[in-house]
């Protein structure tokens, strides 16, 4: 029998249905609130507010538990590779060998940038944030790459979405070799997607860049850590961009924006400029668990604390175990990753961070990985980017086939003025 809950506005009695997922999780469905009783509901952040049904992510805040189309991201992070993992996400299946193979060719086959457009990198001023230079960038791409009437729907959809994963990635490569002044390197045919990302990264005419194997299977853990998280505020940026029916070069071009705030992806490079100012300061952590926990200060602890996990967020636990194994494997220390430690330890015994439920997430251990691998510190955030690429198209590609699509508009009450007459310039005072 369907459960049902009551509501009793104006002494006048109405029922919602409640909505129960696949792993329990119960929410009343209001769909029908305002026609039915004139109300709405008002929820600043969304705190509480389900904005779809989605079969492609769950996550449990509380037990700490993330899983792709059902996989646990532990399994994938260990098992698959990025490319892997984002067929699964965008066609919600793991592929066959032969599907593996036609996917990463094709990845292969669009990931040039159209000779015009690379020009456009030259115009950026030096010192530009590369987050800023990659969102301008991808929704130019329309331009470059427009619809062909003559293609269907779906072969659009999947040539976009090729185009996206396989260019943006070429495109972060060139954003940062023309910040440092250096030439282009094109991608090449014999290496795999991460392989091709570091050597466009960092090949150079003199010093022809040695891809090193640990490097690249760490680079596949960082994107696979990061390639879907539900409706994340970059998430639900693409799907409500998308909901006005939008392209997705678009649509992923407002999720690339909305990332690139320091509470959310920006995070990663913030927790490497706060790390570097206890290092500065002499390397104690206290004054900075004081100043978290200060309500008079705007400071947080970066890398601490999120909207859903209530408990250690589990990308977080296996990126600090990633930090390990390649510090280990470089044979290299970094002094960054002791005090990380040393926060870390302080904080899960303060009372201000266990009262608010403060554990690291992603992004706390996420840098020391990336300076390991040698990413510049400004790259950080674009390399979350190019891992989030399959969650948000695999979340437009959803909202876009299901049959109860609206355009997203939520509605606010009003608390201005009431109507007041309009005053002519001379008699205002
Ligand atoms: N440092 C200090 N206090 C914090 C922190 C923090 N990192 N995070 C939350 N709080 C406090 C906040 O001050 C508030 O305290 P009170 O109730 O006493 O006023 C309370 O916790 C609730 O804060 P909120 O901002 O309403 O909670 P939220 O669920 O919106 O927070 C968050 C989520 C990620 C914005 C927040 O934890 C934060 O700012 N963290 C630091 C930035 C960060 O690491 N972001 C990356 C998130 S994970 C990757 C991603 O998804 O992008």
């Amino acid at each position: 029998m369907e459960e049902k809950v009551k509501i009793r506005i104006d002494g006048k009695d109405f029922e919602m249905p409640i909505i129960i997922g696949t792993e329990g999780e119960r929410a009343i469905d209001i769909s029908r609130l305002r026609k039915e009783t004139g109300l709405i509901t008002l929820d600043p952040g969304f705190v509480n507010t389900g904005s779809c049904l989605s079969s492609i992510t769950f996550m449990d805040g509380e037990k700490g538990i993330l899983r792709y189309r059902g996989i646990p991201v532990e399994q994938l992070a260990e098992k698959s590779t990025f490319v892997e993992t984002a067929f699964l996400l965008i066609n919600g299946r793991l592929p066959t060998r032969t599907e593996l193979t036609r996917f990463s060719v094709l990845l292969n086959d669009h990931s040039l940038v159209h000779e015009d457009m690379r020009h456009f990198f030259d115009n950026f001023p030096r010192g530009a944030h590369p987050m800023g230079i990659l969102s301008s960038m991808v929704n130019a791409l329309r331009a470059f790459y427009p619809e062909i009437p003559e293609r269907s729907e779906e072969e659009e959809i999947d040539i976009t979405v090729t185009r996206l994963l396989s260019k943006v990635r070429t495109m972060a490569a060139m954003s940062y070799r023309i910040s440092r002044g250096h030439k282009v390197v094109y991608p090449r045919q014999e290496y795999t997607y991460a392989a091709n990302f570091l050597n466009m990264m960092f090949d150079t005419p003199v010093r022809p860049y040695q891809v090193d194997e640990n490097f690249v299977r760490a680079l596949n853990v960082f994107w696979i850590l990061h390639a879907d998280h539900e409706q994340n505020c970059s998430t639900a940026a693409v799907r409500l961009v998308g909901s006005a029916r939008v392209n997705l070069y678009a649509a992923i071009s407002a999720g690339i924006c909305a990332l690139w705030g320091p509470l959310h992806g920006g995070a990663n490079q913030s927790v490497i400029e706060m790390l570097n100012s206890i290092l500065e300061s002499g390397g104690n952590v206290k004054p900075f668990l004081a100043k978290a926990s200060d309500r008079n200060d705007p400071f947080r602890l970066m890398g601490f604390g999120h909207r859903v996990y209530k408990t250690f967020d589990p990308r977080g636990k296996i990126m600090k175990k990633l930090c390990h194994d390649i510090l280990n494997k470089l044979n290299q220390k970094d002094p960054l990753l002791d005090i990380a430690l040393e926060l870390e330890e302080a904080a899960l015994k303060d009372p201000y961070c266990i009262d608010h439920n403060l554990y690291p997430n992603v992004d706390f251990y996420a840098g020391i990985v990336l300076r390991a691998i040698g990413i510049p510190l400004n790259m950080f955030t674009v390399l979350f980017a190019i891992g989030r690429l399959p969650g948000w198209i695999s979340q437009w590609k959803e909202s876009m086939e299901d049959p109860n699509w609206k355009l997203h508009r939520p509605r606010q009450i009003y608390m201005g003025e009431k109507a007041i007459d309009y005053i002519p310039i001379n008699e205002r005072k």
